[in-house]
């Protein structure tokens, strides 16, 4: 059984290419290292698949084929949409769209033409167990691991773990009204990324079980920009690694 694991940028897989790195063997394809090896007696392969759809679902393809990956899992930033959710908040997706699909009037708003559908859902297993994993560590480990100043500096009070649905799009949401927009035209959807529903198509069409954990770095509005390149240098490799290691030791080897 072998896991894939994928983010979009260095910093949300730095701590686990650190920890899987003795033993491990890189292979470069299509200008991309695949790290392959163990994490808690898992056989993994680990790969930084840069921002986007084009750059997730590329990613995607060469992890199925190349590598013959069992599972994915994706895991990064996310602007918060949904009212009442907070920076360090974590969403575990249970189903994606895409939010700048829009094929009409030949095809409904948001369907990806010719297949027939909008919405992709993650494996319920692997999202059930990301999702206590998330539980688990902000309960028991975040506090020791983000520092008490930064937490507070970043409002980070009392992060909680949300199951729902995640748009994708090529693009950084940074105003509150694109938030307004996008939260008309896609009412339960709780956070935005760039390439959480490319990865979902891939997975679907090849019938790869998946799954996508985002932690909120901003809210998708005018500070965006600001919040978000905090949090990514600062936190998002904290949350990434402490969350997968508690998902990883709590399954079978
Ligand atoms: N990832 C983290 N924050 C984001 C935002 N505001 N828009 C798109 N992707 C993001």
């Amino acid at each position: 059984m072998t896991l894939g694991i994928v983010a979009a940028l260095h910093e949300e897989i730095a701590d686990l290419l650190a920890e899987m790195a003795p033993g491990a063997h890189v292979e470069h394809i299509g200008m991309r290292d695949y790290h392959v090896g163990k994490l808690h007696g898992h056989d993994c392969v680990i790969v930084l698949a840069r921002i986007g759809k084009v750059a997730a679902a590329a990613t995607t393809t060469a992890l199925i084929h190349r590598f013959d990956v069992d599972e994915i899992i994706f895991t990064g930033l996310a602007g918060g949409l949904a009212h009442g959710l907070s920076v360090g908040d974590v969403v575990v997706a249970d189903t994606f769209v895409q939010h700048d699909m829009d094929a009409s009037p030949l095809f409904p708003r948001f369907e990806i033409p010719l297949l027939g559908r909008a919405a992709f859902d993650t494996a319920p297993a692997l999202r059930d167990a990301l999702a206590q994993a998330a539980c688990d560590w902000l309960a028991e480990e975040m506090p020791a691991q983000v520092g008490a100043a930064l937490r507070a500096e970043l409002q980070i009070t009392a992060p909680r773990v949300h199951v729902g649905k995640i748009a994708s799009g090529d693009r950084f949401v940074s105003s509150a009204q694109e938030v307004d927009r996008l939260r008309d035209a896609l009412p339960e959807a709780l956070a935005v990324e760039m390439e959480g529903a490319a990865v979902a198509q891939v997975c679907h069409e090849y019938g790869i079980p998946f799954a996508v954990m985002r932690t909120l770095s901003d809210a998708a509005d005018d500070d965006a920009h600001v919040d978000f390149a905090r949090f990514l240098r600062e936190v998002a490799s904290r949350y990434s690694h402490g969350i997968l290691r508690r998902f990883l030791t709590a399954r079978q080897a």
